[in-house]
């Protein structure tokens, strides 16, 4: 995406400081009338509010199955209105927002590149999102910077402006609802054979960079008897702060290189792309990496139960013969993404009640 031509730079006095306070540290700052209102970071939600997501996230799926359950939904948010900031390119996540948003009758605006506003001015990308707050009651962000949806909610916050934050992607950093989206695929795919508890999740490919695979394994803590398989090469191989966290939580997890071994291992395959939009020089990094491809060959090696997954957008990672195969979900996967994301909209904004009531 182009760069504006000037940029301000803006000192804000106190955000250095809140950024570097460990995360379980700071989660009641993003609380208002015991609601999670700003959604920036995995490390923010625990099995209860999972739990209660997913059911949710199915209960919307069914209501807006019928003509009058998708305008009782669309009744819901009618007075409320979303920015969609999303300066970093997305195809499923803005498009899943902007329908999640849809299916509860909300407003939205858009802006998808700092071209197109009034950062090509040189605006600061802080008074640009502290003017969104002017006029919606919800951003939702996608932006290449770690941190930048945390910093929004915190200057809006300093501002005591009473608006929501959503992270919808930051950098290589974190995409805490895409990892809500995965949970509720493994969690409904598990469904006949205990949920996702005492499972094993291989994770593929550029787990350094892939702030899917981390998003998600933070989650993992939540969940009783998980064990994680890192398969990457060695250059991409999960951070130290993933493994830290999983130590601390005792969380089993092993690193390999050997694809083959872990496939008929597993109950899931998380396969990713490999990130070359935050490499220094994308031009000599490859992205093929074959032996870390999942194959139609592997279909008869893995699991009756285990399912395929991928956040999206894909490249060579998952050949495209094994869509047809039922184990297959990451198209299942992506749409679940709306669902999720329309029933954390209506927790937000406390009409997650109304929704759970027509099914009492
Ligand atoms: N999974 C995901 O974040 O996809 P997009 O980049 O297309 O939004």
């Amino acid at each position: 995406m182009d760069k504006p031509k000037e940029v301000t730079i803006q000192t804000y006095k106190g955000w250095e400081e809140f950024y570097n306070i460990e995360k379980s540290d700071k989660l009641d700052f993003f609380i208002r009338n015991g609601r999670m209102i700003d959604v920036l970071f995995s490390q923010q939600f625990d099995r209860a509010f999972l739990d209660n997501m997913c059911l949710l996230a199915t209960q919307i799926r069914r209501m807006a199955l019928t003509k009058m359950g998708a305008q009782k939904l669309s009744s819901l948010l009618a007075h409320k209105r979303a920015m969609l900031y999303f300066v970093q390119p997305s195809t499923r996540t803005f498009i899943s927002f902007l329908n999640a948003c849809h299916i509860l009758g909300m407003k939205i605006s858009e802006i998808r590149g700092t071209t197109t506003s009034s950062e090509v001015k040189g605006e600061s990308q802080e008074d640009t999102i502290r003017t969104f707050a002017s006029y919606v009651d919800l951003i939702i962000i996608r932006h290449p910077e770690e941190g930048f949806a945390e910093k929004t909610s915190w200057i809006l916050n300093q501002n005591e402006l009473a608006v929501a934050v959503i992270n919808g992607g930051s950098g290589p950093d974190q995409h805490p609802t895409q990892a809500l989206l995965d949970i509720y695929t493994l969690e409904r795919s598990f469904r006949n054979i205990g949920g996702l508890d005492g499972k094993k999740i291989a994770m593929v490919g550029d787990l350094g960079r892939g702030r899917t695979v981390r998003s998600l394994s933070y989650l993992m803590r939540n969940y009783k008897d998980i064990k994680l398989y890192f398969v990457s090469p060695e250059i991409f191989q999960m951070r130290d702060d993933i493994k830290s966290f999983l130590k601390k939580h005792k969380i089993e997890f092993h690193e390999t290189d050997d694809f083959a071994s872990v496939i008929p291992e597993v109950d899931a395959i998380y396969m990713t792309r490999i990130q070359k939009e935050y490499s220094e020089a994308p031009a000599e990094e490859s992205d093929i990496y074959p032996d870390f491809h999942f194959t139609k060959e592997h279909l008869s090696v893995i699991q009756s139960h285990c399912i395929i997954m991928h956040p999206l957008p894909r490249r060579y990672e998952i050949e495209v013969e094994v869509d047809k195969d039922p184990r297959a979900v990451y198209w299942k996967q992506e749409r679940n993404g709306m669902w999720m994301r329309a029933a954390l909209i209506s927790y937000i904004f406390g009409v997650d009640d109304k929704i759970s009531a027509e099914f009492r």
